[in-house]
C-alpha cells in the first residue's frame, strides 16, 4: 500500500536482481556509520523482507556484506587492490562511494563516513530499481561539496513560500518538534546526498531574532544532534543588524571594532551548543534587511566581519546576492533590477575571505518559470560560490499546480556561459580554485512542511528528490530523475509507472505555456505570486516591467537598451542581443518586439503568445485525463488528493489563458487567426 508520508522509500516486497546475503559486517564505528548500518538493516527489511544479522568482525565469511571506509576496509579483496581499482581513483573525493557486487558478496564503502551512508542509500534504490547484477560496480563521487537546503521557516510556525503546511521546527514563537519526524526527514534528505540545511528564514524578524540567545540554543543544539546522524550539519540565517537589535549597540557598522567584537562572542556562545554548525546565511541589504550599505560599507566588509567570527570554530558565511533596489520608480527606464547582483558583486571578486561562499539566484530576477542563467556564473573567478534554486513552488504553481522542476534546472544545467572551454554550468561545478570560475554546489529553498506527504502536493515529492540528485550530479536529465522517483515511490506496475513519469515531464512545458510569455515574468497576482494579474507588477516599486503598449511588448536590455546583455560573454552578449539568435523562449526578457514580430515557426509574436495559452490549457487538462486513467491503480487517498489538485490547476490555467489572450486582444484588436474564442 502506498504511503504518502513515506516518500521514495515504500514498503514494497521486490524480488530482488542479485544475490543478497544475510550477513551484514560493519567495519566502521561512528556516529554516521552506525546510522548507515540502521538504515541498510531496515531497508533490507522494507524490501526483502528479512533482518540482516549484524556483525562486527570479519570472519572468513563466504558470503556478506561488508559496510566499512574504503581506508579502512582490510579484506583480501581491497588489498589485491581489486575493488574498482581502476575506474575509482575518483572514490578519494569527499562524501564517494564505491558499491560493488560478486556473487556472494557485496561492499559498500565509502571515503568518510557520509560516503557510506551515500553509498547504502544508493545501493538501496538500485536494489528497489532492480539496476543491480552480479559484478556490477558502482563509484561515485558528488560534484558539487555543498549541497544545501533552505528553509524560510518562521518562528511563529509560518514559511514565507510555503505550500504544505507549518514548519517542522517551530511553533507559536518556539521550537516545536516531533524528534521521529525530522529524523524522518533527515532520512530523506540525506538519501539524496544533501549534506547541509539552514533552519530559519533569511528574513530573520521578531522571535527569530533570538535564535542566537542561550534559551533558543539549546533546542537548536538538539535539533543539530538529529541532523548529525545523517551527515547534515545546520547554517542559522543570521540578521545582520542583531548587534544594535539584540545587543543593543549604538551601531551594526561591520568596521566597528565592537560590532566585530559582538559576533565574534556571540560565535563562540553558538559554536558551544552546536560545535559543528556549519556557519551563518546571510540575507544583507535585501528587500528591507539590515546591511552593511546603511553604513557605507560594501558587501565584503560585512561578509568578512562574520566571516572572521566564526572561523576559529571552521565556520563558513554563506552570503546571498538577492541584493537590488526594491524602490524604484516604474516611470525610469533606465534602471533595470536585471543588472543588480551583476553590479554589485563582480566588482568584488577576490574582495572575500575563503571562508565566505556567495549564494547567486540562478536567474537575474527571482526563481521566474523562465529567466536567463545570471552571468556572474562564468565570471566569478576568485570567490567562492554556489547557485540558488527554489524547490518551493513560489512562482511555479504553489504546489496546486504540477510544476516538475529538474526539467527547468536541467536547462540551466546546460547553459553555457561561454567564457572559455568547457563552460556550461554543469562542467563549471567543482571545488573552489583561484583563478577558476568553479561552482561549488547548491542551495535551495524546500517545499517541505507538516502535511502529511511533506509537500502538499504528493508528486511535488519528486522536486525535493530531483533537487537532491541534480545537486550530487548535476548531468543528469529531468527524465532520468523521473523515472528512478516514480519507480522508487509507485513502483515498477504499468501502465501506472511511465504515466506518471509522462505526466511529470509534460507538467513544465505546460506550465510554461499558459504562464508569462517568452520570459517576460511577472505578470503574477502580487505578494501571493499564484495566478494572473499581468499589470499587477507593472507601476510598483519592484522593478519587474513589462511595458506592454497596444504596440509591443518587453524590456530592450540590449546596448541600446539597459545594456543587460553586455554582463555575459562576448559570445552571450551578441547571441542574446540579437532577436534572431535570442533563444526564444526568453526572448521578451531580453528584447521588446512589437507583436508583429515573426517568430521562427513564420507566426507573429502575438500568434505565438495566443497559441501557447490555448496549448498550455490543453495540455494542463490532458494531464488531469491522463491521472484520471489511474484511479483504479492508485491509492484512493493519493488518487483523489492529487485530482482535486489537477481541478485547481485547470482553473489557474484557463485564468491564465483568458486573462493573457484577452489583455493582448484588447492591447491590439488583432484576433487569432485560428479563430479559437478570445473573451473581450
Ligand atoms: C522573493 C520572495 C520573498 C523572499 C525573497 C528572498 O522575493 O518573494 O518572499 O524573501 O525572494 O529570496 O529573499
Amino acid at each position: 500500500m502506498l504511503k504518502e508520508y513515506d516518500c521514495w522509500f515504500q514498503k514494497r516486497t521486490i524480488t530482488p536482481s542479485i544475490n543478497v546475503p544475510q550477513t551484514v559486517i560493519s567495519l566502521h564505528d561512528g556516529l554516521v556509520s552506525a546510522q548507515a548500518l540502521k538504515e541498510f538493516v531496515s531497508g533490507i527489511e522494507r524490501l526483502l523482507e528479512f533482518k540482516p544479522k549484524v556483525q562486527k568482525k570479519f570472519e572468513e565469511e563466504k558470503s556478506a556484506i561488508f559496510l566499512g571506509l574504503i581506508a579502512g576496509m582490510k579484506l583480501p579483496v581491497f588489498e589485491k587492490g581489486n575493488l574498482c581499482a581502476e575506474n575509482c581513483c575518483k572514490s578519494k573525493h569527499t562524501d564517494s562511494f564505491i558499491i560493488k557486487v560478486t556473487n556472494s558478496q557485496i561492499f559498500i564503502a565509502g571515503q568518510n563516513e557520509n560516503g557510506l551512508l551515500y553509498g547504502v542509500f544508493r545501493f538501496l534504490s538500485l536494489l528497489a530499481l532492480g539496476s543491480l547484477k552480479e559484478g556490477f560496480e558502482l563509484c561515485e563521487s558528488p560534484v558539487s561539496q555543498l549541497r544545501m537546503i533552505n528553509h524560510w521557516d518562521n518562528f511563529d510556525g509560518t514559511i514565507e513560500r510555503g505550500y504544505a503546511g507549518n514548519s517542522l521546527f517551530y511553533k507559536n514563537g518556539q521550537f516545536d518538534y516531533d524528534d521521529k519526524r525530522i529524523e524522518d526527514y533527515a532520512r530523506l534528505l540525506a538519501s539524496t546526498g544533501i549534506n547541509r540545511v539552514s533552519i530559519n528564514n533569511v528574513n530573520v524578524r521578531h522571535k527569530a531574532k533570538l535564535l542566537i540567545t542561550k534559551e533558543y540554543l539549546s533546542r537548536a543544539g538538539k535539533l543539530a544532534a538529529i541532523f548529525r546522524r545523517f551527515g547534515i550539519r545546520l547554517f542559522l540565517s543570521i540578521n545582520f543588524g542583531a548587534p544594535w537589535s539584540l545587543g543593543k549597540l549604538p551601531t551594526a557598522d561591520p568596521l566597528d571594532s565592537s560590532v566585530a567584537q559582538w559576533w565574534k562572542e556571540r560565535a563562540a556562545l553558538i559554536y558551544k551548543y552546536i560545535p559543528d554548525l556549519a556557519g551563518f546565511l546571510v540575507k544583507a541589504d535585501s528587500e528591507g534587511e539590515p546591511g552593511p550599505f546603511q553604513y557605507n560599507r560594501t558587501h565584503a566588509d560585512g561578509a568578512n566581519m562574520l566571516a572572521k567570527a566564526v572561523e576559529p570554530f571552521g565556520g563558513e558565511i554563506v552570503w546571498r546576492c538577492f541584493v537590488y533596489n526594491c524602490q524604484q520608480d516604474w516611470r525610469d527606464h533606465n534602471f533595470d533590477r536585471a543588472r543588480a547582483a551583476y553590479d554589485h558583486f563582480k566588482p568584488l571578486d577576490g574582495a572575500f575571505d575563503k571562508n565566505v561562499i556567495l549564494q547567486i539566484k540562478f536567474g537575474p530576477y527571482d526563481f521566474q518559470v523562465r529567466e536567463p542563467v545570471t552571468p556572474l556564473f562564468g565570471d566569478l573567478t576568485k570567490t567562492r560560490h554556489v547557485m540558488e534554486l527554489q524547490i518551493t513552488q513560489e512562482y511555479t504553481g504553489h504546489q496546486i499546480d504540477l510544476c516538475y522542476l529538474p526539467w527547468l534546472w536541467q536547462d540551466i544545467m546546460n547553459f553555457d556561459t561561454a567564457r572559455g572551454e568547457k563552460s556550461r554550468i554543469m562542467d563549471l561545478l567543482a571545488p573552489y580554485k583561484e583563478g577558476q570560475s568553479n561552482i561549488e554546489g547548491f542551495s535551495a529553498v524546500v517545499n517541505v512542511g507538516l502535511d502529511n506527504n511533506w509537500t502538499g502536493h504528493t508528486l511535488a515529492q519528486a522536486n525535493l528528490y530531483g533537487y537532491g540528485r541534480m545537486a550530487w550530479n548535476p548531468s543528469l536529465t529531468a527524465n532520468e530523475i523521473a523515472k528512478e522517483w516514480t519507480i522508487l515511490s509507485f513502483g515498477h506496475a504499468q501502465p501506472s509507472a511511465q504515466k506518471i513519469e509522462n505526466i511529470l515531464l509534460n507538467s513544465y512545458p505546460a506550465y510554461e505555456k499558459y504562464n508569462a510569455p517568452f520570459g517576460v515574468c511577472f505578470m503574477v497576482t502580487p505578494n501571493s505570486h499564484y495566478g494572473p494579474n499581468i499589470e499587477g507588477y507593472e507601476f510598483s516599486r519592484w522593478g519587474t516591467y513589462h511595458r506592454a503598449d497596444k504596440d509591443a511588448i518587453g524590456i530592450d536590455r540590449t546596448p541600446s537598451g539597459t545594456g543587460y546583455t553586455s554582463q555575459y560573454s562576448q559570445k552571450n552578449a551578441a547571441l542574446f542581443a540579437d532577436p534572431q539568435t535570442c533563444p526564444e523562449n526568453m526572448i521578451l526578457f531580453f528584447h521588446r518586439l512589437r507583436y508583429d514580430f515573426v517568430m521562427k515557426n513564420g507566426e507573429t509574436l502575438l500568434q505565438n503568445i495566443y497559441d501557447n495559452h490555448f496549448e498550455g490549457y490543453e495540455q494542463a487538462s490532458a494531464m488531469m485525463e491522463e491521472w484520471e486513467s489511474l484511479k483504479d491503480l492508485i491509492e484512493s487517498e493519493v488518487y483523489e488528493s492529487v485530482l482535486s489538485r489537477f481541478q485547481r490547476q485547470i482553473a489557474n490555467a484557463r485564468e491564465w489563458r483568458d486573462q493573457i489572450n484577452t489583455y493582448f486582444y484588447r492591447k491590439t484588436g488583432i484576433c487569432d487567426v485560428k479563430g479559437r474564442k478570445i473573451f473581450d
